[in-house]
């Protein structure tokens, strides 16, 4: 394991829990999995998030056998001690309060006295099998077999379900290019991030609405139009064959840096555009489907689906009311012509209107919000944009709380930034020739190398193992598409990434062809045990927990949830990798120490149902996943 996926590893596993970032989302109240609410007819609907069951009863226990620190805060990590799952490390710091009340008020005389008071007041549950004191004066917790082994059952049978949460409506504004640019790999970072948490919120059952918040307003298409009409005269009879947008954007920019006239007739051209004008409206609607084009490409090559396009022109008459909005708050200052509103602690103001009477992307970010929130009722809004503009997003929601389009106590808004993608030098990435980089190109060289890996795997088998021509094709799209997007969400989201074929393409280690290589190993072996769908799902056999490496998988596979929670609370997709890595290796050992099947001559004689039973369970899971983070997978690669 790398330095980076002990990392991963250690994320998706033992968390700090001084401060449980899920406590800021999760439901209060009685929506809320806690001992005295957890109703077990929910649990074929939902699964039931074991930590967090278990930290609300060390919460329960810690109000009733610590009055007066009611609300301390219960340190509950996964254990790293033999024999115990979970343990809980508040005692020292409950006890260390002692000191500021007078010794007879204070209801424990010792860090271990602490902890076994806590242990007397838990609440009792049919999760925990076993909570004990232990040396250090933490509190080791053992969940119950009997507990696990009901919910492998259903895991088995009903596969992955969410945890309970209370319905929302979600707003997730991703990927966002800009017309008549390029689509680069900033974008191609928010697509895939954008596309993962909206694959989570809808797992989870929120309404989500995908927005493809494109750059299609603005000064920059009076040039282009002013272009359009020269190049194409015809362009209203005839659809204009804009072969090269790239080429046609850098041709109108020379020319409006450099022809005086033809600046003037842009300009023309923007004023008319915000007019109205049917024939300007016309050429750059032309202007906008020639990129829509182009990226609908890239969309379709990434399994993008969904994503509606609602861009910056969407608001241009919004932007109006909104500037009266501000203004009817006094909160408009005039400079030089310009409408500025200024904030307090921030030394830049945000320009709302541009003395020419224009509007900018601050006032269109701000139309958009007020229209998220009033009309599409959004409860949350997720921006997933690179970090570079993180105070374009600070300033745009102070103003804005202060023109009371949005309260923060109401509605969760967020910046899910993201860092640059290098290239191996750790400078902007550029192509082995040293240009940038175009997308379908990037793709290609990944669709290329995944075919050299799965032919170069093919060529090791024996002809009646090989892949059928389909098959190839499959792998190959779900190793190459798969790469991409799972490089980009196992890594930090807020750090820059390094792109790196090599490394994404690597059996070993947290890669996707690991991943995607782990996922066909384990659904082969019902296969060869000659156990049929029909076959799992006809038989009563339960499955059993016996073995220590079969309770440990089982103990993962139902962090599931957790998992979940988690990934909604910090939005970053790098926990989901680390907990599929993570299970993917626990199967391993479980494997390696539980026999599934017993083999005679390469023919399989017996099998052990429970166990294949558990590792199909195993499948589900990783399918799940693979699922929310937009990936493909195949049954055979
Ligand atoms: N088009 C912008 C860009 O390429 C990103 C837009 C992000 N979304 C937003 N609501 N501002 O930089």
């Amino acid at each position: 394991m790398s330095k980076a996926e002990k990392k991963a590893a250690k994320l998706a596993g033992v968390r700090k829990m001084d401060v449980d970032p899920r406590d800021a989302v999760r439901t209060p109240g009685p929506e809320r999995t806690s001992p005295a609410t957890m109703d077990a007819s929910a649990e074929t609907e939902y699964m039931i998030d074991v930590f967090g069951h278990i930290k609300a009863m060390f919460e329960t226990a810690t109000a009733s056998a610590f009055p007066l620190l009611a609300n301390s805060p219960v340190a509950l990590v996964l254990s790293t001690k033999p024999g115990a799952h979970y343990q809980n490390n508040s005692a020292m710091s409950l006890y260390s309060k002692s000191k500021d009340f007078p010794a007879d008020q204070f209801p424990a005389d010792s860090p271990m006295d602490a902890a076994m008071r806590l242990c007397e007041h838990l609440p009792s549950s049919d999760v925990v099998e076993k909570a004990e004191a232990v040396k250090g004066s933490t509190i080791a917790v053992i969940v119950s077999t009997k507990y696990l082994t009901r919910q492998m059952n259903l895991l088995f049978q009903l596969g992955a379900r969410p945890p309970k949460v209370k319905e929302e409506v979600v707003v997730v504004d991703y990927s966002s290019p800009n017309i008549a640019k390029q689509m680069h790999v900033g974008h191609l970072r928010s697509t895939i991030i954008g596309d993962c948490i909206s694959n989570l919120f809808e797992f989870i059952g929120h309404k989500v609405h995908r927005i493809n918040h494109v750059g299609d307003w603005g000064t920059q298409f009076g040039m282009l139009i002013a272009h359009l009409k020269d190049e194409y005269p015809d362009f209203e009879t005839n659809s204009p064959p804009i072969a090269d947008l790239q080429a046609f954007y850098q041709g109108s920019k020379k020319r409006f840096d450099a022809d005086e006239e033809f600046k003037t007739r842009a300009w023309n051209e923007v004023v008319l555009l915000q007019n109205g004008d049917p024939v300007v409206t016309k050429a750059w609607q032309l202007i906008c489907a020639a990129s829509r084009k182009e990226f609908d490409v890239i969309y379709n090559r990434l399994n993008i689906v969904g994503l509606r396009e609602m861009g910056e022109s969407f608001y241009q008459s919004m932007m109006v009311d909104v500037i009266k909005h501000f203004e009817e708050r006094g909160l408009v200052t005039i400079e030089d012509g310009r409408k500025l509103v200024f904030l307090e602690g921030k030394e830049v103001p945000i320009t709302i209107e541009k003395s020419n009477g224009s509007y900018t992307y601050d006032t269109s970010d701000l139309a958009c919000l007020k229209y998220r929130l009033d009309t599409l009722k959004a409860d949350s809004v997720i921006y997933v944009v690179d970090a570079g503009q993180s105070l374009h997003f600070e300033l745009v929601w102070g103003a804005a709380r202060k023109a009371e389009i949005y309260d923060e106590t109401k509605n969760r808004i967020e910046h899910v930034a993201f860092g640059l993608v290098l290239g191996e030098d750790k400078k902007k990435l550029k192509t082995r020739s040293g240009d940038t980089i175009k997308l379908s190109e990037l793709l290609d060289e990944a669709v290329e190398l995944s075919s050299k890996v799965v032919d170069d795997k093919q060529a090791t088998l024996e002809d009646d193992a090989k892949l059928t021509a389909q098959e190839r094709e499959d792998a190959i799209n779900a190793i190459a598409y798969g790469a991409v997007k799972y490089a980009d969400l196992k890594s930090n989201r807020t750090a820059d990434y390094v792109f790196s074929f090599d490394r994404m393409l690597d059996f070993r280690g947290n890669t996707a062809v690991y991943l995607l290589y782990a996922y066909t190993r384990i659904m082969s072996i019902a296969r060869k045990a000659g156990v049929s769908e029909a076959d799992m799902a006809a038989d009563t056999t339960p499955i059993v927990l016996e073995h220590p490496k079969e309770i440990k998988l089982a103990l993962h596979l139902l962090r599931f949830p957790e998992i979940i929670e988690q990934f909604v609370a910090e939005l970053n997709p790098h926990v989901v990798c680390g907990y599929m890595f993570q299970a993917s290796q626990y199967f391993t050992e479980f494997y390696e120490n539980c026999r599934c099947t017993e083999v005679v001559d390469r023919k399989v004689v017996s099998y052990n149902m429970s166990r294949i039973k558990l590792t199909r369970a195993v499948a589900v899971v990783l399918a799940k996943c693979f699922d929310i983070l937009g990936m493909k997978y195949v049954q055979r690669m």
